[in-house]
């Protein structure tokens, strides 16, 4: 029944007060000027007005109800000290206060009940005078008139308040709607820009790779011939060519992988229980695994759909993952949380995946770096990683996000379409 009110009203209240504070000031400067009680009354009435909203923000749920309850004590004191018959006092109108108040920040129901006992407070001086006087037609009519008017001008004034009410609320929605797909739309727009540059970028080293590689056949066909040379020769020239020839090797090595990363993926998506590949995946790596204890929790929802991928190649996806998981928690161990839970995104269902860690996690500075081919903080890591994770995401129309997670360490939070939602698949095809 209750409602909050719009923020704007704060920004008006300092000069809504000054109002309420001429208005009373000029009820006190009326007639009858040397009654204390009326005076008193006032000043009471002018201090409820200038805190009624923190008083009713002191109690959430019942605030209103007492700030409306005080002005009808405070009204019906008033009329009380300001006529010699209470019931004909000309100060009756300060019931609209407590009507007015109540209109304001109840409901109808509500609105009409405090109205009704606002009248019943003025009624209730029937009693006293009916002590001394007769009801006459004449005042029961004017009573009623008195107390008809309460109604229709807490109605009139509920409505407008209501209404004002729900369009505050429908421009809340609406502006929270749109912040929301705000954000999304930065996501899709960031998601869009690391797709653009790892594309760029993959194609620039490619071409640099494929320049490399046939002067570096030339070096390391030449270096083995020096090597079987030199065989007889002084151990320290051996000992030289054997190090051209071992890090010739060890370049090469690294441009064919690199030729592999940036040969384009071929993906053939299929049907396929998502669970099972992160199981076998997790096998394969924690069988690998040499350094410290990790302990590894499964979340996996029982009502998964089947997902839309190559087997080979989101098996790759987790295996990347989780040896980089392994590899930050390192020599300490730690644990491993892995979530499958069913996800939309972007209007397309699907299975969400994350992986979390409580290795030490990556500084923001470097959280968007992490993707780019080659970057490593690792003093033997190579930075393909995540740059090949990466795009399978991007060919199975997936994504992939890292986030901090509440303690320190590192989620990657990734989604897959399902096979059912996934009708456009034709972008698939290979
Ligand atoms: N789970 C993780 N925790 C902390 N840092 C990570 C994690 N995963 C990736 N990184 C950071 O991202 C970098 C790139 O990862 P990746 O592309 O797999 O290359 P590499 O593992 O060869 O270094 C890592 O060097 C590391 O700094
Ligand atoms: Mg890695």
């Amino acid at each position: 029944m209750l409602c909050s009110m719009a923020d704007e009203k704060h920004l008006k209240t300092s000069w809504m007060d000054l109002v309420w504070l001429l208005f009373l000031v000029g009820l006190a400067l009326l007639p009858p000027i040397d009654e204390p009680h009326k005076q008193g009354t006032l000043l009471a009435i002018a201090l409820l007005q200038l805190f009624e909203d923190r008083l009713a923000a002191q109690f959430p749920r019942r605030g209103w109800s007492y700030v409306v309850l005080l002005q009808i004590l405070l009204a019906t004191l008033l009329i009380d000290h300001t006529g010699e018959l209470s019931i004909n006092s000309t100060y009756y109108p300060i019931y609209y206060l407590p009507v007015f108040t109540a209109a304001l920040h109840f409901e109808a129901v509500g609105t009409l009940l405090w109205t009704a006992l606002a009248s019943a407070a003025y009624s209730s001086y029937l009693y006293p005078a009916l002590q001394e006087y007769e009801l006459t037609p004449d005042s029961i009519a004017r009573l009623s008139q008195r107390i008809m008017f309460f109604f229709i001008a807490a109605v009139i004034i509920n409505q407008f308040a209501t209404k004002a009410r729900r369009q505050t609320a429908r421009y809340q929605r609406l502006a929270e709607e749109l912040a929301a797909s705000n954000r999304q739309l930065e996501k899709v727009q960031a998601d869009a820009r690391r797709s653009e540059r790892l594309a760029a970028l993959g194609q620039l080293s490619a071409g640099l790779a494929h320049e490399i590689r046939n002067p570096l056949g030339v070096i390391k066909g030449s270096s083995e011939m020096l090597n079987q040379k030199l065989a007889t020769a002084d151990p320290l020239s051996a000992e030289l060519a054997g190090y051209i020839s071992s890090e010739v090797n060890r370049l090469s090595a690294l441009v064919s992988r690199f030729l592999d990363f940036a040969r384009p993926l071929h993906a053939e998506p299929r049907p396929h229980d998502i669970t099972a590949v992160m199981d076998k995946a997790l096998k394969s790596v924690s069988d690998q695994w040499t350094g410290g204890p990790v302990r590894v929790a499964r979340t996996y929802a029982g009502d998964l759909p089947l997902a839309l991928i190559d087997e080979g190649l989101a098996a790759q996806v987790f295996v990347n993952l989780l040896q980089n998981a392994y590899e930050a928690m390192g020599e300490n161990g730690g644990s491993l949380q892995i979530d499958l839970s069913k996800a939309v995104s972007n209007g397309h269902r699907g299975i969400q995946v994350r992986v979390e860690d409580s290795g030490p996690g990556i500084a923001p500075e470097i959280r968007e770096q992490i993707f780019n081919p080659f970057f490593t903080t690792k003093k033997t890591g190579v930075g393909l990683g995540l740059a090949i994770v990466a795009k399978i995401m991007d060919e199975h129309q997936g994504s992939i996000r890292v986030e901090p997670t509440a303690a320190q360490g590192t989620a990657f939070v990734l989604f897959f379409p399902a096979a059912s939602s996934a009708i456009e698949s034709e972008v698939f095809a290979s």
